[in-house]
Order: C-alpha cells, then structure tokens, then sequence
C-alpha cells in the first residue's frame, strides 16, 4: 500500500479567488490554467497499520499547519476505497514552497494521485477532481496537462483538458523576486476579499464573460487576444486584492517592474503576456520562439532571484517509488 506521484503546479491564466462554500472549498467561479513542465512536486504515500494519524513530511520537515486539509482529503480517499488506516505521506517540491508558485495545487493533485494508486483507485478515476479540490482549489488543475478548463456545477467541480501540450505548444518563464512564503494565504485572503473588498461582487458577476472569451480564444489558438484577455483578468483580480481590508498587496517593486518589461516586450511585438498570483512572482507566458528573449528579459530585471522556463507540462501521473 504504498505508491509515488509527480505533478507540476499550474498558473491559471483566467483566475478565480473567492469561494462559493468555504467549508467545501469550493471555488465561486471557474477558471482556465496551463500546467507549467518546468516545476515539480514528487510525493510518496504509505498506508501504515502502526499510525494513529495521518502525518505528512513536506520538503524534509514535518508540516503541521498543512494536517487539516491533508486529514480532508485523505478522509475521502478512505471513503472512496473503503479503507481505515493512516497514512505516512512524504512530499517534496523543486521550487519555492508557499511563495505564488501554485505549491498546493501540484502538491493535492500528487497526493491524490499518489494514494489511490496506494489504495487500487484508478488514478485516473474523475471522483479525484472533487477529492483534490478539498486540499486546493486550484490542485483539480494539475490533475491534466496543457491547457486546462475547471467550473463549477451542481456543488462540484468539474475541470478538463481543452488542449494538450503539442496541440498549442506555449512557454512559460517564472520570474522568482523571492524565495520566502507570502505573507497571507490564498484561502485567508480570499475570504476577506469576499467579506470586504467592494469590488467582490462585480468580480464574481463578470467572470464567466471572460471564461467563456478564454475558451473561445483558446479554441482559436489566438495569442494576442488570450495575452490581453488574461492580464485584464489578472489586473481585475489584483484590484478586488487591494481594495480587501486589510489590502492584499502580493506585489513587490520587482513583480511590478517585471510586469512592465512584459508589456513593453509586447508592445514591441513579441508574443507575451504576465500574468500574477497570491504571490509576488511573475509568470510570462510566451509563444515557444519567443522563450530566450522573454527569459532574457526577465533576468535582466533588477532584483529577479532566478528565472524558470519550460513549456507546458502533462497531468500528475504515478511514479516509480
Ligand atoms: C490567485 O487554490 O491555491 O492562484 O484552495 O486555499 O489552496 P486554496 O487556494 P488556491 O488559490 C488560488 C488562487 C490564485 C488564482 C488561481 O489559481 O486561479
């Protein structure tokens, strides 16, 4: 009863933030996402007659404050398979944890990847959607690879792959301006965005305009239109996040310099777009040939850490342990 799994995080080109059912964890609004190849999380799940709890080592050290949402999902994976007993779970990330860079989402959909194969779940069994949503929101995403669609019906979510990776080959560079953890989480900040920022509701009631425009551009395999469409997205998203009380500013001067090196390199004609998340990171995502200008670019911003570039990855899979 034990099996390994890889996935990749993914960034979510049109975002959501906010949830409809905040003890479900379940999103308020759908969102479209490409999974990134270049970044990693590889975990290890080993159901073990000897525990009396879950327990979870997360990049060599135990993580306590992850145990409430690791003991959800594994609840249901139990349920699912009809099984009671606990289970060691080890995981590991190559590249900052907590810090923007989407470590929830691959690091859930690894997880339920990892314990149903541990358990003789089909890996691949659509009831892991909802099971890795319970961990993150975002985490049912990384489930596929490519470009990826999630909504939400009938108190669930629903998420599959629109194209994958040959079909409409992208690249993304991930600027990193720091590797420390963000100061407010995701789930925190979102709920106080609900509860507070003016802005919330006309987030919500707009949002599947630009789903539906995502897809259809998507569809199209239309660069320009999906690089404005997103960072419009991104923006409106950044603007609920900094009218919430007390505001969500995940940006630092370097996130917003490199912003504005994206946009110039596109209004120069290149094929580019940023986008952002709960985190001062910069994603840009780029037509292929683009990729060594764009990193280029990007390292060459004062204060940029590292810059990491890869193309889109595939879905979590099971690993060889
Ligand atoms: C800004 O899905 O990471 O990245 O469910 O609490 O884990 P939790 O939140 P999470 O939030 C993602 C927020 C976002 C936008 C997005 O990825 O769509």
């Amino acid at each position: 009863m034990r099996a390994s799994a890889i996935a990749h995080p993914n960034v979510a080109l049109i975002k959501y933030w906010g949830k409809a059912d905040v003890a479900a964890n379940l999103p308020a609004v759908g969102s479209l996402s490409v999974t990134l190849g270049a970044l990693c999380t590889e975990t290890t799940v080993e159901f073990d007659a000897g525990l009396k709890r879950d327990t979870l080592v997360l990049d060599g050290r135990e993580a306590p404050g992850e145990h409430g949402r690791l003991t959800a999902c594994m609840e249901a994976l139990r349920a699912l398979a009809g099984h009671t007993g606990y289970a060691a779970v080890t995981s590991g990330n190559d590249f900052p944890t907590g810090a923007g860079l989407a470590s929830s989402a691959s690091g859930y959909a690894a997880l339920v990847t990892a314990a149903a194969a541990a358990l003789g779940i089909d890996p691949h069994d659509p009831r892991l959607i909802d099971i890795a949503r319970i961990g993150s929101g975002s985490a049912p995403r990384s489930l596929f690879g490519g470009i990826v669609l999630l909504t939400v019906a009938a108190g669930g979510t629903v998420c599959r792959p629109l194209l994958a990776p040959a079909e409409w080959p992208l690249a993304v560079a991930v600027a990193v301006t720091t590797e420390g953890p963000k100061a407010v989480t995701s789930r925190d900040g979102m709920e106080q965005s609900r509860l507070t920022s003016p802005f919330y509701s006309a987030w919500i009631a707009d949002h599947a305009n630009d789903l539906d425009a995502a897809v259809r551009c998507v569809g199209d395999r239309d660069f320009f239109a999906l690089a404005a469409l997103a960072e419009y997205n991104c923006l409106k998203m950044h603007s609920v996040m900094l009218t919430t009380r007390p505001a969500l500013m995940y940006w630092s001067p370097v996130t917003l310099a490199c912003m504005q090196r994206v946009a110039a390199l596109r209004a120069d004609g290149v094929p580019v777009f940023f986008t952002v998340d709960a985190g001062p990171q910069v994603k840009a995502v780029c037509l292929p040939e683009a990729l060594a200008e764009v990193v280029g670019a990007l390292h060459d911003v004062p204060g940029v850490v590292r810059v990491i570039a890869g193309e889109l990855g595939a879905g979590a899979r099971v690993a060889p342990c």
